[in-house]
Parts: structure tokens; C-alpha cells; sequence
């Protein structure tokens, strides 16, 4: 079915960090400018109508020069880390898309970033 967008600056969702708009191209009133430390993660908070697989796409931009690699943890149970590399410009934006197991109803979805550089700049996790 069509995916449901979950806003990293939306009442659905935690930015440890600021919402930003200073760099174009972003969908809803901002971004996730989580903080430069392995503390500011992103999460949200993802309805599932049934247990199943489904497709996440994490729209980012990283305009700096080295990767910003952070664990994917749904419901608690690391995914992956995902890379998060670098995409030219803070302006160009891309999406990382993997797909997970949820459970009926309300799913965590969460990156934690792993190095001090912290999290790329997020803009929406379609789901
Ligand atoms: C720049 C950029 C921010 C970005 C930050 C970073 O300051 O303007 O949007 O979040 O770099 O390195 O994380």
C-alpha cells in the first residue's frame, strides 16, 4: 500500500537536536539536526495495522566529508548500521531504504548514532 510519512520534526517523532530549515529541498516545516555526539539519536514512532514486513525510507543529507554511520534499532533489536554517507551537500538529500519486521501497532523505530560526529541531517522516515 502507499507509505505513511513520519516527519522527523512531527509530533510523532524525537530529534535530539534542532529542527532546522536553513538547507532546501526538505519536506514538512523542517529537519532533524540531531547534535554532533554519539547521544543524539533520532526515533520514531511507526503504526503497524499488522505484524509483517515492511519498507523503511529514511530521507537524509550529509554534506560533510566522512561517513555519520548509526545503528537502526527497531523495538529494541539492532538492524543494521546504517552508513549514512556522505551525499555532496547539506541541500542533497537521499534516501536509505531497508526493510524490517514490525508488530501490530505502535513500532520504535530509532538510530543511535555511533561516532561523535553524530547523525546525518534527517527529513522523513516513510514507512
Ligand atoms: C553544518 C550544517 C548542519 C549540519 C552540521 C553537521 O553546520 O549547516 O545542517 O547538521 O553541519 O555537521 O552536523
Amino acid at each position: 500500500g502507499q507509505a505513511t510519512r513520519y516527519e522527523a520534526e512531527g509530533s510523532g517523532a524525537t530529534c535530539t537536536g534542532t529542527v532546522d530549515t536553513n538547507h532546501s529541498g526538505y519536506s514538512g516545516t523542517g529537519f532533524c539536526n540531531g547534535g554532533n555526539t554519539d547521544s543524539a539519536f533520532a526515533e520514531f514512532t511507526v503504526n503497524a495495522s499488522a505484524a509483517g514486513t515492511a519498507t523503511l525510507s529514511l530521507r537524509y543529507a550529509n554534506g560533510g566529508t566522512t561517513d555519520r554511520p548509526g545503528d537502526l534499532i527497531v523495538n529494541g533489536t539492532r538492524v543494521e548500521t546504517t552508513a549514512f554517507a556522505p551525499t555532496g551537500a547539506w541541500n542533497t538529500w537521499t534516501d536509505r531504504t531497508v526493510t524490517v519486521q514490525l508488530r501490530a501497532g505502535a513500532n520504535t523505530v530509532r538510530w543511535d548514532p555511533t561516532t561523535a560526529g553524530g547523525l546525518p541531517n534527517l527529513d522523513y522516515l516513510d514507512v
